[in-house]
């Protein structure tokens, strides 16, 4: 039986694909700039993740050198400090020879490069989609899975919409891209319609009816989260004999998000005993890249989120928090720091100096520069002044706020706001501006938020339409830091000053943006800041085609 002979059927190991910079980029306003997606890839390789789909070359000039720089620097061991793991890079490609040429311009210099090639195969998008007959889409996917395989020794094929194929029509199509030298399978529930039993029948038939299945071949599973079942299809497609899984982190993705790659990984870890299947993965890292993702696209994680979400690890009821204070097994099934969730508090304060601060983010997995340092001990200092205790939580706020700034085209330099139940909302904002000089201008508003945000409008001149504006405190307490996370569109039809090229895809594109302070309207003008610089910025980007490395000299 096929089954039995399929090698990497008989492994407990399962590959992680992480397609965050992919699928994940196709959420709905995680657009990230090229040098932001460099940190994620650094941060995905350091998870040690087997596989970064780094995204779809074919898309925009823009994407490509985003996949292209990734693979240089990611994907290739010159780059790479020793001992760190190499992933492969794969690009995604749809089954036409523009495509895929491009997809190998972009990974060709990784060390382990990879074409994703796909076409759709049920009968609604066949017919309606693609308007091809079957026979088409048989002959298609042989020839470019071939013509994918002539330039690049590992080659991935998806049948879109796998779910609600026929499965004896997949059989043959599989059959043909084994013919032409996929290496690895990989079967879509791209609408997450399926249920977990479903799901298993389909795998398992795959591996057992397709004609020439052989040991070489990784069956892989990518699922979509439209009904909550991510997790668990992609679960249940493991059990039927699936070593690879698509993931993303945060569960981000298209619609309703793909499996997430934590809930994944930690169901795989705790429940050992029970599955008997591991990944390469190190934990420890996962509270730190779900941060970041969140930071970059702007996508806030819901508190309630399994493994990341702020509440993962909050005890509240009375019975639990007695329970837990007697032994953490009652009502804890992982380890907080195994998922890289430090529990420790009164880390740092007011008298902690340079060195202590270096030691405590070094100790949290911060490699930065003494620059970086320099900026993130300034704000320690400021911050210290205003809050007696610095916890972790505070930390990593500070961290993302130097760390992962967008070049600031447009910084903060002072603001004033009056507000309250007497007279109108009014705020006084000076920022610097790309030539280096200050511009102030006082605004009225709504509220005090509406009021800032209006003062930047006028002096930045670039029209937006705010789509979302989130606040919530990074730790508990009257003195917590509050972090703010906005997202952005262009305001269609009224091309003005920088913004002047803009594509009409880039009228369509949602922008994130990310600011902290104890102040909440401050950390509100540096969120709307954040994004307004990174909308700036990507639109130069996209006009020069030039990956402006956090900074575009205008
Ligand atoms: O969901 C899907 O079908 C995809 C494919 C491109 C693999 O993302
Ligand atoms: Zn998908």
């Amino acid at each position: 039986m096929i089954l039995e002979k399929n090698e990497a059927i008989r492994s407990d190991m399962v590959k992680i694909f992480d397609t965050t910079l992919r699928d994940g980029e196709q959420s709905p306003g995680a657009s990230m700039t090229s040098a932001e997606k460099l940190e994620v890839a650094r941060a995905l390789a350091q998870l040690r993740v087997d596989i970064i789909e780094a995204g779809f070359p074919a898309a925009s000039p823009d994407d490509l050198e985003a996949v292209r720089r990734i693979a240089i620097e990611v994907g290739n061991p010159k780059h790479v400090e020793a001992g760190q793991k190499v992933p492969t890079i794969a690009a995604l490609a749809r089954a036409n020879k523009q495509d895929i040429d491009k997809a190998w311009e972009a990974v060709r210099e990784a060390q382990k490069p990879r074409i994703h090639t796909f076409l759709a195969t049920s009968p609604i998008h066949m017919k309606y989609k693609l308007r091809m007959e079957p026979e088409e889409v048989i002959a298609r996917v042989g020839e470019m899975v071939a013509y994918a395989r002539s330039l690049c020794p590992d080659v991935e094929f998806s049948p879109e919409d796998a779910g609600r194929s026929d499965p004896e029509f997949l059989y043959i199509v599989l059959g043909e891209a084994i013919k032409a030298g996929a290496t690895t399978l990989n079967i879509p529930d791209t609408v997450g319609y399926t249920i977990p039993s479903e799901f298993y029948r389909l795998i398992k038939g795959i591996i057992e009816n397709t004609p020439g299945m052989h040991e070489g071949i990784t069956i892989s599973v990518h699922c979509h989260d439209d009904l909550g079942l991510a997790t668990a299809n992609t679960l249940a497609g493991i059990l039927a004999g699936a070593r690879q899984a698509e993931v993303t982190i945060n569960g981000i993705g298209e619609r309703a998000g793909n499996a997430s790659l934590e809930e994944l990984v930690m169901l795989l870890k705790t429940r050992y005993p029970v599955l008997g299947l591991k990944t390469d993965i190190d934990t420890t890292q996962i509270a730190r890249v779900s941060k970041l993702v969140s930071t970059y696209t702007g996508i806030v994680v819901q508190p309630n989120k399994a493994i990341v979400g702020a509440n993962a690890f909050a005890h509240e009821a009375g019975i639990h928090q007695d329970g837990m204070l007697k032994h953490s097994l009652t009502y804890e099934i992982m380890r907080p720091e195994d998922v890289g969730v430090r529990q420790s508090r009164l880390v740092l304060g007011k008298h902690s100096g340079r060195h202590a601060l270096r030691k405590r983010l070094e100790e949290m997995g911060y490699a930065l520069s003494e620059a970086q340092l320099d900026a993130i001990f300034e704000d320690f200092k400021r911050l210290a002044d205003r809050k007696k205790v610095i916890t972790d939580a505070d930390l990593e706020a500070l961290v993302n706020e130097e760390r992962y700034q967008v070049r600031e085209l447009y910084a903060l330099s002072s603001m004033e706001v009056t507000c309250g139940t007497v007279g109108t909302p009014t705020a006084r904002v000076q920022l610097r501006t790309p030539d280096g000089s200050l511009q102030s201008f006082t605004a009225q508003g709504t509220g005090p938020v509406d009021a800032t945000y209006k003062a930047i409008d006028a002096i930045v001149n670039v029209p937006c339409e705010l789509v979302e504006y989130n606040v919530h405190a990074v730790t508990e307490g009257i003195d917590a830091i509050g972090e703010v996370t906005v997202r952005i569109r262009p305001r269609n039809g009224q091309k003005k000053t920088i913004l002047d090229a803009q594509t009409e895809e880039e009228y369509t594109r949602i922008y994130g943006g990310h600011g902290a302070d104890t102040d909440i309207v401050v950390a509100s003008a540096k969120a709307y800041l954040n994004a307004l610089n990174m909308m700036i910025v990507s639109s130069l980007e996209q006009k020069t085609g030039v990956s402006s490395d956090y900074g575009v000299i205008l």
